[in-house]
């Protein structure tokens, strides 16, 4: 079974709208363009949050570009989205939005760690509550999904603003050994890690890069990419990032 995850879009409800000198909705547009050609047999799109960048409107254009997908298309907020505004503009198939999905032996637990006011990401105890529930009830393999990044990803700025409370999540990842993996967006960057069994994984936005290890906020100049994953039976997984090589990146400091 196949899973496509894009994450961190930052759409505008203008479609010729920009950030870090990205045009964000075009950008989006050749990212699934390639990921659908290579991966056509995906169950599903796994969004990881920042689907807008602090413009509702541009939930429309989000609605717009995937309405008309025959696969679910699972979401998540980042910090940069507007929960009320995501559930009242994604309403109905394709969309969902939070929650668990199911299918092919696997589970999908979608977790809200939107903060208002906060760059950082915080999982309410109810959120917590409902990882350790659903774990305990399902002993399908799990795939564990939210925005803001529960380990230390090496960059100082960026570390500022992970998850906060992580030993509260990892006592409960910990608890359930049919967690396969931990997914997450908002570091625009590649990071493929392990925690015991669990495979962690975080997975480059559809626009700007923000450079790796780097003390201070910096933008990279690596193009869009999305990730795939390959999800077996036995609970095995194999994934690869692709990069859309063919937009390249302008460098912007601001964004
Ligand atoms: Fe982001």
């Amino acid at each position: 079974m196949q899973i496509l995850q894009i994450t961190d879009p930052h759409l505008y409800g203008d479609a010729g709208g920009r950030l870090r000198g990205v045009e964000t909705d075009s950008s989006l547009s050749a990212v699934l363009d390639d990921a659908f050609s290579r991966v056509p047999g995906y169950s599903a799109v796994l969004v990881t949050g920042d689907l807008v960048q602090d413009d509702a409107s541009g939930y429309l254009r989000f609605r717009s570009i995937f309405c008309n997908l025959r696969k679910p298309v699972l979401c998540i907020p980042g910090n940069h989205d507007e929960p009320e505004a995501m559930r009242r503009e994604l309403q109905g198939a394709p969309f969902q939005i939070c929650g668990t999905h199911e299918t092919d032996g696997w589970q999908f637990i979608m977790l809200d760690s939107y903060d208002p006011g906060h760059v950082g990401g915080r999982l309410r105890p109810e959120e917590l509550a409902r990882l350790d529930d659903t774990l305990a009830r399902s002993p399908k393999h799990a795939m564990v999904c939210l925005h803001h990044h529960p380990v230390v990803m090496g960059s100082r700025w960026l570390d500022t603003v992970g998850l906060a409370d992580t030993e509260a999540f990892w006592r409960i990842i910990d608890a359930h050994p049919h967690v396969r993996a931990v997914v997450w967006g908002h570091v625009h960057q590649v990071y493929d890690g392990r925690r015991g069994n669990v495979r962690l994984f975080a997975t480059p936005s559809t626009g700007a890069q923000f450079l790796p290890f780097s003390e201070r906020y910096a933008v990279d100049s690596r193009p869009p990419g999305y990730r795939r994953f390959d999800l077996h039976a036995d609970g095995r997984i194999d994934t690869a990032v692709h990069w859309i090589e063919s937009l390249p990146m302008r460098h912007s400091a601001a964004g």
